[in-house]
């Protein structure tokens, strides 16, 4: 503790009676060593072309997509930390094909690591903030984890959160009880309690989505957005702003901070994909902190956190932020699925 203020693991510390007991001794040394794999990060980001951070490497990750230099350095180094750790029995990234699972040798290690090592690639190299996801599950008890053993449900996670690269540097987490932010003072090095016990207010006037996708969209989404942007007049009855970063981390640790419902709703756009974010890396840790901060996670059919996995790399839609508009979201999904049904030819 330094004069007054709380650091990661005074915090850690304070809360080792909400932690399962099962996990009281080792999850707050796991969060730190996290937390230094994210020191290394943020130091890498801040360097940018200095470091030669920037630019693509001629690589693809398993879903196509072309890898960025910092998409693999991040990976390299939360991968590096875990193994080395020794708390954590299995890995996967949204970057690597299939899990790394740790071969079990009678010592039980009690963790599943997920994580998103950089989210916002194409902000990268014109700098604007980036982020790293993460979400901790129960490893299985004396043997190595199976595949099947990372497909559980958003429910299950022990700890999820996100750090991100920004004028500041963030840890954003929740150990199931509220979610709480960090803010790295960059002279000591540490991570120090700044935004405990976030709440997301339930109504907003904000919302972020890829409009250029707008033609792509399913017509509950495209009725929600319509009426925001219609404003005072219609029956939103108040006017509404829009702001999209192409970071979900950035546009979702702005609904943290002052409220507002992010979408990357399912679209007609690639029918092979129902959805473009990662249910495992991306869409169940960020549901599982806004929903301790009070809001809520669909993809406007389902809750997330109820969602059962079926695949490592599974893409999902995503609905998230103040509860109220999630809610009116999911409203506009029934509406149009009943509406779908009605005008459905008898069989
Ligand atoms: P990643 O960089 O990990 O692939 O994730 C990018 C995601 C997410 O951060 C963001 O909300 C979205 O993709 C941006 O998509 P568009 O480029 O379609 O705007
Ligand atoms: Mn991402
Ligand atoms: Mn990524």
């Amino acid at each position: 503790m330094e004069s007054g203020r709380t650091s990661l693991s005074a915090f850690l510390a304070q809360e080792s009676s909400t932690i399962q007991a099962e996990y009281r001794s080792n999850l707050p040394q796991l969060i730190l060593q996290l937390s230094t794999a994210i020191k290394k990060i943020a130091h890498l980001t801040s360097q940018g072309a200095l470091a030669g951070a920037l630019g693509s490497l001629d690589s693809q990750n398993v879903q196509g997509e072309t890898q960025k230099k910092l998409d693999v350095f991040s990976d390299d180094i939360l991968i590096e930390t875990f193994k080395k750790g020794g708390l954590v029995a299995g890995i996967a990234s949204e970057e690597v094909d299939e899990p790394i699972s740790i071969p079990y040798t009678g010592e039980q290690k009690p963790f599943l690591t997920l994580f998103d090592p950089l989210d916002g690639s194409s902000n990268i190299d014109v700098n604007v903030s980036v982020g790293s996801i993460f979400s901790i599950l129960p490893a299985p008890r004396g043997r190595e984890p199976a595949l099947a053993d990372y497909l559980q449900h958003g429910r299950k996670q022990i700890c999820a959160g996100y750090a991100i690269y920004g004028p500041a540097t963030m840890l954003i987490l929740s150990l199931g009880k509220g979610t709480h932010g960090f803010t790295l003072d960059s002279a000591s090095q540490e991570f120090f309690l700044t935004h405990p016990n976030i709440q997301i207010p339930a109504e907003t006037s904000e919302f972020a989505i890829n409009a250029s996708n707008e033609r792509f969209w399913e017509p509950p989404v495209s009725r929600y957005i319509a009426e925001c942007k219609k404003g005072k007049t219609d029956v939103r009855g108040r006017d509404f702003n829009m702001r999209w970063i192409a970071s979900m981390v950035a546009d979702v640790h702005r609904i943290l901070m002052r409220g507002g419902v992010f979408m990357y709703p399912r679209d007609t756009k690639d029918p092979s994909k129902p959805g473009r974010l990662r249910l495992m890396y991306e869409a169940n840790p960020m549901t599982f902190v806004v929903e301790q901060a009070g809001g809520l996670g669909s993809t406007g059919r389902a809750r997330i956190l109820d969602l059962a996995p079926e695949s490592i790399h599974q893409r999902v839609a995503v609905i998230l932020g103040s509860r109220n508009e999630v809610e009116r979201l999911e409203q506009y999904h029934r509406d149009d699925d009943v509406k779908t049904k009605l005008n459905s030819p008898i069989p």
